[in-house]
């Protein structure tokens, strides 16, 4: 049973995100729109290293689903002007879904958000490193916790 309904999640999301000024949240736009490639196999390199989360993965699977996958959920995920909240909540829904049926734990789905913090920050480039990072801490936070993973 969901915690709440989709439209509450979808309203909560927005006013959280609405919260973080509009040229933060470009400016993490842009650096996920740039950098995508990069997270992306920097994300699976630290799993597909990790014996516990390895278990979960093939390189083969990596390669020719999963990178892609995680590039086009982050362009979706951090898109400012075509925020459709109720559709990334079900978006948010259906990979949580598909977690939650293959038993993925979520320590390690914690530990692939920080990771993927780590790499936005380091990738936050000067003049705008700053307005980058607040800007991420501030986007990242909502969009991965809004993400039912137990239905
Ligand atoms: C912030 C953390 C994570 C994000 C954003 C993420 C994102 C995604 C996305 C977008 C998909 C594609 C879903 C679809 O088919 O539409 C996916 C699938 C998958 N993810 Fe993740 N993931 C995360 C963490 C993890 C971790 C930690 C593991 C393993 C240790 C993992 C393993 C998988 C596997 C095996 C699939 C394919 C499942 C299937 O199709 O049966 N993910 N993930």
């Amino acid at each position: 049973m969901r915690y709440k309904d989709k439209h509450q999640l979808a309203a909560e999301w927005q006013t959280l995100l609405e919260r973080t000024p509009k040229p933060l949240r470009q400016a993490v736009e842009t650096l996920v729109e740039s950098h995508g490639d990069y997270f992306a196999d920097h994300f699976y390199q630290v799993m597909l290293e990790d014996p516990h989360a390895s278990l979960f993965l093939s390189n083969e699977q990596v390669e020719q689903r999963l990178n892609p996958s995680m590039r086009r959920w982050l362009k979706a995920m951090f898109a400012v002007d075509h925020a459709d909240f109720a559709s990334l909540v079900e978006q948010q829904e259906k990979v949580g879904q598909v977690h939650a049926r293959i038993d993925i734990p979520v320590n390690l789905v914690l530990n692939g958000a920080r990771q993927l913090n780590r790499r936005f920050i380091s990738r936050s480039t000067p003049p705008s490193k700053a307005r980058c990072r607040r800007g991420m801490l501030r986007c990242m936070s909502p969009t991965i916790s809004i993400w039912p993973w137990k239905l």
